[in-house]
């Protein structure tokens, strides 16, 4: 027996790609329903409530497009509407913040954990909340990082004023010592290399869509693997379609991919 559903990936936006990227690495023939909600995006800027109602909305419409599990690919979502989604939904939720806790926690040796973000990731204080379960001794330190998402869609992934703003941000974490620090938010592993420069050698880095996507490959793995499929079989949904969208999902994805617009109230 093979996995012969569909794995059902939703995200803001196009963020979510960066979870797309890591799942094809380590399963290439992994049959993808994506759904970005273009529309209503940016989440790192809404409420719980909002994003709760967001959040299920996007997974019935993964559902109903033939997704037997659902990743949540984008960490505001995450952290704000995962228990509600699995009290909501009778189907297997994997999600960006617990897989980071776990190797956070594991490769800290000081206990010093640094999390950015968005604000609606750092202030549900889910990684306040988690942490400390999986290592008592463990002290984290948070910075929201709103301006990121804007330079990341723009394309400014070396540029000066980006270095600038990102040491800025870890500047007060650095302080703290911090030996780990978590990428919060889909859109920071595109900054990989500038934050790596700026948190320098000592810090080690979590990259959250890595971290899930080797949870979905034990599922994938536990189910007896994929069959064949192939790029065709994926479908790539956003709530809108404006003009720019292909070329920032290129970004992500380092290739172009046809997007289909459907909403989830359609
Ligand atoms: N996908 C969001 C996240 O990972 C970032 C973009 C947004 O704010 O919608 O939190």
């Amino acid at each position: 027996m093979t996995f012969s559903g569909k794995i059902g990936i939703f995200d803001s936006g196009v963020g979510g790609f960066s979870v797309v990227k890591e799942v094809l690495k380590l399963i290439p023939n992994a049959p993808i329903v994506y759904f970005g909600d273009t529309a209503r995006t940016p989440y790192g800027t809404k409420s719980p409530e909002i994003l709760k109602r967001y959040a299920l909305e996007d997974a019935n419409f993964l559902i109903k497009k033939g997704a037997s599990i659902i990743v949540i690919a984008c960490h505001s979502a995450a952290s704000c509407a995962t228990d509600f989604l699995r009290e909501k939904l009778d189907y297997p939720i994997f999600e960006v913040v617990t897989p980071s806790v776990n190797e956070a926690c594991k490769l800290s040796k000081n206990g010093k954990i640094g999390i950015i973000g968005t604000r609606a990731t750092i202030i549900s204080g889910i990684y306040e909340r988690l942490i400390p379960l999986k290592r008592s001794d463990a002290k984290v330190f948070q910075r929201p990082c709103p301006l990121l998402v804007p330079l990341v869609e723009e394309g400014w992934l070396k540029s000066r004023e980006t270095r600038m703003i990102v040491r800025k941000y870890l500047r007060p974490l650095k302080e703290k010592q911090i030996d780990t620090l978590v990428l919060g938010c889909t859109h920071y592993p595109l900054l990989k290399p500038v934050i790596k420069e700026k948190a320098g050698k000592r810090i080690k880095i979590v990259d959250p869509s890595k971290e899930v996507s080797k949870l979905v490959k034990n599922y994938i793995d536990k189910e007896g693997g994929v069959s064949t499929s192939s790029f065709a079989q994926h479908e790539f949904f956003v709530s809108d379609l404006p003009a720019h969208t292909t070329e920032i999902v290129k970004r992500f994805l380092g290739k172009k991919i046809p997007l289909k617009k459907e909403t989830p109230k359609d």
